[in-house]
This record gives C-alpha cells, structure tokens and sequence, in this order.
C-alpha cells in the first residue's frame, strides 16, 4: 500500500464511517438563556487569537489531506471555501513531500488558491526542526501543527510504533519556526496531564480534537479489514471532556483550540464556553463539500459563524473571551466525568 493510496482511502472511509454519531459530550452542555442581553448583533466581536495570530473567525478548516495526484483537486477546492467563507485552513500531514520530495504541489495549491488567507502547514511529531521549518515555507503558512496520532499508528499495519521517541523529539520542535506551533490530536482527545507535559517541552497552543467526529480507528479497521480494531471505533475522550480537562490544566496565555465531530454553530459556541479559542472541523466540512458541493461548504460554515453570532447575543457575550465565561449547565455522561476527576461544575477557565 502506498502512502498515495492511503490518502485515497482515508477520504474514502472518513466519509464511509461519517455521520455517525458517536456522541461528543457536548449533547450534555446546556447553556442559561439570558433574556436580559446588553449585546446588540452589529456589537458581536468573534474575532480570536492562536498564540501571536489573530484570526477575525474563531472557525477553520482543520488538516484533512495532501500527497496524492487526486487529492489536489479538493486541497484547491477547499482553500476556495475558506477563502470565500473567511476561514483559515490546515492542509493535511506534508510528510511524503518532506521525506521524498512527492506532490508538494498538492499543498502549495492552497496558497495559489489563497494567496492572502491564514494557513497551517501539518507534519507529524517525529519530523526534525528542519522538516518542520520546510513544511511552513512549502505553503507560506502562518502556523505550524504537530499531529499526534498514536491510536491510528497503533491499528495501521505500516504504522510507525516508536511512541517512546515522540515525547523527545517534540522538545525539539515547539520553537524550530517563526510561526505559532500548534501541537494537535487526531479525533481521541488530550487529558490535563498530557498538557502539562507538553508545557513542560515549551508548547502554549492546543488542538485537543477529542473523540465522537472522526475516528481513525474506525477508518483503518475498515481499510485493513480487521475487524479486532473495530472496538476501537470510539476509543478516546469525548470533545467536551477534553475541552474541560485541558482548561483545567491551561495557563491564561496558553491557546485552546476545539475539534473532534463539531457538527455546527451549537457545537462551536459550547466549545468556547467549555474554554477555547478557537474551534476546527474536518470530517463534515469534507463530508458537505464532497457530498452536496463547493457552495454547500460555503453556507455550511456561514451558518455555522452566523449561529455562532446569534447564540452570543443570547447568552450576552460580546467577545470570545466573554463566552468562554458564561456559565453552563451539565447533564448525563458529561456530569459524571467531572464529578468523577474531581472538578467543580462551576469551574471557568483562568484568563
Ligand atoms: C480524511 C481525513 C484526513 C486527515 N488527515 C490528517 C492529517 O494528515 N493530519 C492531521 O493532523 N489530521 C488529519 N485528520 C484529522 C483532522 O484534522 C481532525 O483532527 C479529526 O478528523 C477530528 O476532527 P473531525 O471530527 O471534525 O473530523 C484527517 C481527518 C480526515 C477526515
């Protein structure tokens, strides 16, 4: 199996085992309606931060693809929604680019395409400082993330499973660019003490990407048709819990970021009041713009921004950080999670 091959199939499975709905946690959070509100529309500010870059949408487009002849095409047709729809865009792990010099232009077409847009470039924590610093100039990017992916490394048959290596070499990489460094997961989500590690290397902005969107396990049981790992399907921790478990271990300058099955403009506004900054998709977007087209994906994501709007009105919050303050009630599974790690339900995050 080729590393192109699999860049097909991952496509292919992602929207195969899509729209399931392996629940995120955030089904359980429930905001207080505050029919009192001192926020007019034209007042809300939704615009954020990722460590030093400003962002004027707390919404991207998160890594989805990149190294194969085929999937140029929907690099290019994606970097023209976030272009058109106002968002940035990560492009997918650059690692065949960077190890074998195939296909860079698979990614570089999202800078073609947006010229003046925000993009990430993506490789994986085991690249070196110079792989990672050629992965940022390949596509002009304003952010670099680091992916963690051990459950699909683990479930791959190529796989690479030198896990113990990661945390080493990851000191190596959290200041090697001239960009924000954004250390990410995959779809099973970070708890607090995997924060405090990667603190504890230099690292300040967190894609926690929690379980109950995407799940890699499901897709590379359904590619290697082992159906052992399909157990696995939703190995991991939910979004919610992990939003909430990371912004017990955030410092106020450190950057949160949200992903893992985010469906719409709820999701997104529980997200920030869970604590983040900033909130990423890729399986759906990748799932409306395959399935229901270019301006599907437009207005899928200008609803998304647009409710996002409306429910800070709703619950009096003119900026980002005044969401991330608002106070939520919790119910079922999600309860239990805080109440069993001990946390406060009252509990918001320290800015
Ligand atoms: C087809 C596909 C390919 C992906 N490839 C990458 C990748 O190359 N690098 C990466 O960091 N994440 C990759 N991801 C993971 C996403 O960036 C994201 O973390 C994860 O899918 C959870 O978000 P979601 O539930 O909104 O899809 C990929 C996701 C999909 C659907």
């Amino acid at each position: 199996m080729t590393r192109e091959q699999r860049k097909l199939d991952h496509i292919r499975y992602a929207l195969e085992s899509g729209g399931v709905n392996r629940g995120t946690g955030l089904e359980d959070v429930r905001f207080l309606h505050n029919c009192l509100t001192p926020v007019d529309p034209d007042k809300v500010d939704i615009s954020t931060r990722i460590g030093s870059l400003k962002l004027p949408v707390p919404v991207f487009i998160d890594a989805i693809t990149g190294g194969a002849r085929e999937v140029k095409e929907i690099n290019r047709r994606l970097a023209a929604v976030a272009r058109t729809a106002g968002v940035a865009m990560a492009v997918g792990s650059q690692y065949g680019a960077l190890k074998e010099g195939h296909y860079a232009d698979t990614y570089k077409v999202v800078r073609e395409e947006n010229p003046e847009g925000i993009l990430f470039a993506n490789v994986s924590a085991l690249v070196s400082p110079e792989e990672a610093k050629a992965a940022v100039d390949m596509i002009a990017a304003d952010a670099l993330e680091i992916h963690l992916n051990v459950a699909q490394e683990l479930i791959m048959p190529e796989g690479d499973k030198t896990f113990s290596r990661i945390p080493g070499n990851l000191s190596r990489l959290q200041d090697c660019v001239p960009v924000p460094v954004i250390i990410k997961e995959t779809g099973c989500g970070m708890a607090a003490e995997q924060i405090w590690e990667l603190q504890a290397v230099g690292f300040t902005c967190f894609n926690i990407a929690g379980c109950g969107g995407t799940s890699f396990a499901a897709i590379e049981a359904a590619r290697g048709k082992t159906k052992r790992y399909e157990k696995f399907a939703e190995w991991g921790i939910p979004t919610a819990w992990s939003l909430i478990d990371a912004a017990h271990g955030l410092r106020p300058w450190d950057t949160l970021i949200a992903s893992g099955g985010i469906r719409g403009g709820l999701d997104a506004a529980r997200s920030i009041a869970l604590g983040a900054d900033a909130v990423a998709m890729s399986g759906n977007i990748l799932a409306v713009l395959l399935q229901q087209g270019d301006e599907a994906a437009v207005s899928y994501l200008q609803d998304v921004i647009a409710d996002l709007k409306d429910i800070m009105v709703l619950t009096g919050s003119r900026t980002v950080r005044e969401l991330q303050q608002v106070p939520l009630i919790y119910t079922g599974d999600t309860l239990a999670f805080i109440q069993s790690r001990g946390y406060e339900p009252r509990f918001k995050r320290k800015r």
